[in-house]
């Protein structure tokens, strides 16, 4: 299954074109390399009412199945992108930020200091990942090996078991 991606930069200084947005077009070549497919991107400052409303427009729009934030999860009073998310998400899916921050703290304690959230909204994901191009990577790489079934789960696709683990015996 080709999944289709929304990736959404939320930075105040790339909006306004002070800083040239490094992480959505790294997390954009990792989605391709996959051989998924970006279908939009966007820039925008660091707002709530603009990240709510940019959320529910692409998730309501039917052309995507997972949107990727990336940027506005941290403890300055401007980031408020999990603030958004959470307005906009029915379901959540905290075990993909737990993993996250599990698998960064490896690398870094100030893992500890991202807030990013996930859920869906109808048949959409939504993943925060941090801002700085390396945290955006490095996040997104703990996540996306269950992608493909978090998808097929949510279309309810009857291929969805295809995607299971083996169970753990069979490693031993
Ligand atoms: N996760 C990984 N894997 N690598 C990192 O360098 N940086 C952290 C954290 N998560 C980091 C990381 C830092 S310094 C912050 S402040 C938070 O993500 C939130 O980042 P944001 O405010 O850019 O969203």
């Amino acid at each position: 299954m080709i999944l289709r991606f929304g990736i959404l930069t939320s930075s105040d200084r790339s909006s306004r074109g002070e800083r040239p947005d490094l992480s959505g077009p790294a997390l954009a070549e990792l989605v391709t390399a996959q051989g998924w497919k970006v279908v939009c991107t966007a820039i925008v400052p660091d707002v709530l009412d603009v990240l709510r409303e940019t959320l529910s427009t692409w998730t309501d729009g039917g052309e995507l199945d997972i949107i990727l934030t990336t940027g506005g999860t941290g403890f300055s009073a401007r980031d408020v992108t999990p603030e958004a998310t959470s307005l906009v998400i029915d379901r959540q899916a905290p075990g993909l930020a737990e993993a996250m921050r599990q698998e960064s703290r490896k690398s870094t304690p100030h893992a500890m200091l991202s807030r990013a959230t996930a859920g869906m909204r109808g048949r959409v994901l939504i993943i925060n990942l941090p801002g700085s191009p390396k945290a955006a990577v490095e996040n997104f790489q703990v996540v996306l090996p269950v992608l493909a079934h978090a998808v097929e789960l949510m279309k309810a696709d009857p291929d969805a078991e295809k995607h299971h683990q083996p169970p753990l015996a069979t490693f031993l």
